[in-house]
């Protein structure tokens, strides 16, 4: 069977570093309660004149360096990100000249935290078609401009930077095993930005009903994870890493415990590097290849849910 295989991951991350601590004299709040009830402890935000770009840039070269392949010889790249350097061009067309291609094609995916798991599983379609025989799918997100620095109840908890990957195209048992994409616009009101351009002409700022998600989040994750994993032929006791998307510590062991997976085979990022929304899972991926967890053969999934609603889950094998 043809399969979309991933042959190397990369990451980017601002130098700039920013503790708890930080926020405690600009609002009320204390590294305590954000430790306990989010699992974060510091996050990366980008420098002034940071944009999203620059970072998925370094990502994908990250990731192609990794890999061993070299940018010209990819066919398509893939940006899911919900805070573009622009309105446009896509900042995947930006990724494209900065990696010095004029071949191929570009466009950017637009399912703020569950990007990446839409963006994968989009590659894996165009793969599996024959469309593309490699593709970079990145996400890449500076969150930290959509904060409204008085909400303490959201400008704690994300975080900016980029993760990417390679897709190749390969006969055989690995590479992604299936896909599965949900969406609820009749939940828009939980978690949205409150402007844009055919609105009020402003790029407005991250609004969220935090603990009404937190209860959707856990429901929905476990449901999408079990339906990717049903239609990969498996179990969830076949499962040999969890990627989560990196929101909260207490949604992901929540998520993990309804799966019955032990957190000996959860990825965990969010401490270090916070939400980064369409960011969090190419990172944690990254993270975790790096540290060398991921044996060939290692059933992965990964699984996400962000503004929309917009909910996923990819199972792969290594
Ligand atoms: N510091 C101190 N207190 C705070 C803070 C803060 N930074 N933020 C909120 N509080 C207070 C609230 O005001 C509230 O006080 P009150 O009881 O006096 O009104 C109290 O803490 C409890 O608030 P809740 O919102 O009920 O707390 P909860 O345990 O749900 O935690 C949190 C809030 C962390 C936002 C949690 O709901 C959450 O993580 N939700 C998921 C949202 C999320 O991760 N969204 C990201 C994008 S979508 C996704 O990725 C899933």
């Amino acid at each position: 069977t043809r399969r979309a295989v991933i042959r190397g991951t990369g990451r980017y991350l601002p130098e700039r570093i920013v503790e708890n601590a930080w926020f405690e004299d600009k609002i009320d709040t204390s590294d305590e309660w954000i430790r306990a009830r989010t699992g974060i402890e510091r996050r990366h935000f980008a420098a002034e004149g940071e944009a999203t770009s620059h970072m998925a840039i370094k990502a994908a070269q990250n990731a192609l360096d990794r890999a061993g392949i070299a940018a010209d010889t990819i066919d398509a790249i893939i940006v899911a990100t919900s805070t573009p350097d622009l309105t446009f061009p896509s900042v995947a067309t930006m990724v494209q000249s900065g990696l010095g291609m004029t071949r191929g094609f570009a466009f950017d995916v637009q399912a703020v935290c569950a990007g990446f798991v839409f963006a994968l599983a989009n590659a894996d379609g165009m793969i599996r078609s024959g469309q593309a025989e490699r593709i970079l799918v990145i996400g890449a997100e500076t969150f930290s401009k959509l904060m409204d620095w008085e909400d303490r109840g959201t400008c704690v908890l994300f975080g900016d930077g980029a993760g990417a990957v390679v897709l190749e195209a390969a006969e055989g048992e690995r590479g992604v095993l299936a896909t599965d994409l949900n969406s609820d616009g009749s939940y828009r009101d939980i978690l949205y930005v409150d402007g844009g351009v055919a609105t009020t002409g402003t790029s407005g700022k991250l609004r969220m009903q935090g603990n009404v998600l937190f209860r959707h989040a856990v429901e929905k994750l476990a449901e999408t994870a079990h339906r990717a994993i049903d239609k990969a032929g498996l179990t969830t006791a076949d499962v040999d890493w969890l990627v989560p998307h990196q929101a909260n510590a207490r949604i992901i062991a929540a998520t993990a415990q309804r799966m019955h997976l032990p957190m000996e085979k959860v990825v965990l990022t969010v401490a270090d590097h916070g939400n980064t929304s369409a960011a969090s899972i190419p990172l944690a991926l990254s993270v975790a290849d790096e540290a060398g967890s991921f044996r060939e053969g290692d059933i992965v999934l990964t699984e996400a849910i962000g503004g929309g609603l917009s909910w996923g889950a990819v199972v792969l094998r290594w």
